[in-house]
């Protein structure tokens, strides 16, 4: 019989998951696999553990969960890892980022305070507002790749991994663009030699991971993997890999909304969104130069779903506005306002107001997971490089060279479900319907 479907490799042994940065995201993100393995909470919000997916005619009525559809890592099966400035253990970590209730992560504690964060590459050149002790040194940023890469095949031998996925959950880094070290692996190892500033210490993780034949996403706006040099490593290795920047949050909330009013041809004047936010995320933005990175990553999102080259009578010229305000007392509980300016029938103007009371970590971390499982799906089936159908997590989802980012939370999600399909070997499901009424 002819296999249908793309071969995939079983997933055997542990799944080590490699976490930059252990703030609130990776915290909560750890602490929340720890709660769930012992049925102390729910996965919700994510896709691989409680999504579904139709498959065939709606007739058929098969309707698998997505877990029992594709082969993914078990809960039980990952084993962490990670890096941070600070050396606190995830337990310590945990009740710092105030994200979960205290009561909960004491009954974690036992596995939380055994991930104690290896010596992170840090550079303060590249995040202002931070400083911290658990750091590593080396003679250029080529040693501290090495360095790292050591440590993670240390890392992979002592806790048995049979594969390993790496995920970018650490600070903002300061806006940078591509440049010329970043178009060629040559001259992005020679830049690493020299020091180059071109260099950001994201890039050497990234850098380490894909030499070793390790998925990388990246959490963050930073640039990162999203630069040539880095995607030609990738394909040469191997590796899939998935960015940029999670979309939780008012980016997730505006991309919801954004596909609606344009589906209904309603038009734009002007977008405002302003936030508040007191935990460390909330303090490494308020540097203007870390927030212009996050900026970008956010006002992109309205033009590329309303496509005003299209649609100039509705969305031309419309003002969007994005401001993210630090204030302490509110912690991770973020707070959220739009104020949206639209108009209808003849040109009628209307006001949309919401005010989204969220907690980003609590949105986060299951994103992690999902980009966790799928990316280690990806290399499990051979594929390589970017990873589009991952789009639906990010807010500037990484595409190919020329295409645009879709953005469009719904197309991403077919998109991603689609790819799953063809995975194995199943029609994609392209809402026709006609059949249904011949
Ligand atoms: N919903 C969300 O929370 C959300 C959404 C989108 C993007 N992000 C991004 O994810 C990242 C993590 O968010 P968070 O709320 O956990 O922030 P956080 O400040 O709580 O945690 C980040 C951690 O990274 C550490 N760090 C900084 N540079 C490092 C380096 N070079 N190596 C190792 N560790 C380093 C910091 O010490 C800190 O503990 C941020 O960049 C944030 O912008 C978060």
């Amino acid at each position: 019989m002819i296999e249908k479907g793309v071969r995939i490799k079983e997933p055997k042994g542990k799944l080590g998951v490699l976490l930059v940065g252990q703030g609130a995201v990776s915290t909560t993100f750890i602490a929340g696999v720890e709660a769930i393995r012992r049925g102390l909470g729910q996965p919700i919000g994510s896709l691989t553990q409680m999504g579904t997916i139709r498959l065939g005619k709606r007739t058929e009525g098969r309707v698998p969960r997505i877990k029992d559809f594709v082969p993914l890592a078990e809960l039980d099966d990952l084993v962490f890892g990670t890096w941070d400035i600070f050396p606190d253990d995830a337990y310590e970590a945990a009740l710092k980022a105030g994200v979960l209730e205290r009561e909960l992560i004491e009954k974690l504690k036992g596995p939380l305070k055994k991930i104690k964060p290896m010596k992170a590459v840090f550079d303060r050149q590249y995040v202002k507002k931070l400083s911290g002790p658990n750091v590593k040194t080396g003679v250029n940023k080529y040693e501290l790749a090495q360095q790292l890469m050591e440590e993670i095949s240390e890392f992979k031998a002592k806790n048995g991994c049979t594969r390993l996925v790496m995920i970018w959950c650490a600070s903002t880094e300061v806006y940078m663009k591509p440049e010329t070290a970043h178009q060629s692996l040559a001259a992005f190892e020679q830049a690493m030699k020299d020091n180059s500033p071109s260099i950001s210490p994201s890039m050497i993780y990234a850098y380490a991971a894909l030499q070793l034949g390790i998925p990388f996403a990246n959490g963050a706006p930073n640039l990162t993997v999203d630069i040539p040099a880095l995607i030609e490593l990738a394909h040469e290795r191997g590796v899939p890999i998935a960015g940029k920047d999670f979309k939780t949050g008012q980016t997730l909330m505006k991309t919801i909304i954004a596909p609606g009013l344009k589906a209904r041809l309603l038009g734009l004047r002007g977008w405002y969104s302003t936030n508040i936010l007191g935990n460390r995320d909330g303090e490494v933005l308020d540097d203007p130069e870390s927030f212009k990175t996050k900026e970008e990553s956010k006002l992109s999102v309205l033009e590329y779903i309303l496509q005003p080259q299209v649609y100039p009578q509705l969305y031309q010229d419309f003002t969007h506005v994005v401001r993210i305000n630090y204030y302490p007392p509110r912690g991770d509980n973020k707070e959220g306002w739009d104020n949206i300016d639209i108009f209808g029938w003849l040109g009628y103007p209307m006001q949309i107001k919401i005010n989204f009371l969220c907690r980003d970590s609590i949105l986060a971390a299951p994103i992690v997971l999902d980009l966790v499982l799928f990316l280690d799906l990806a290399q499990r089936c051979g594929m390589r490089g970017i990873q589009e159908w991952l789009s639906f997590y990010f807010k500037s989802p990484m595409t190919a060279p020329g295409l645009y980012p879709e953005h469009d939370l719904f197309i991403q999600l077919m998109k991603l479900k689609n790819t799953l399909r063809h995975l194995r070997g199943e029609e994609l499901i392209t809402h026709l319907g006609l059949e249904y009424y011949d």
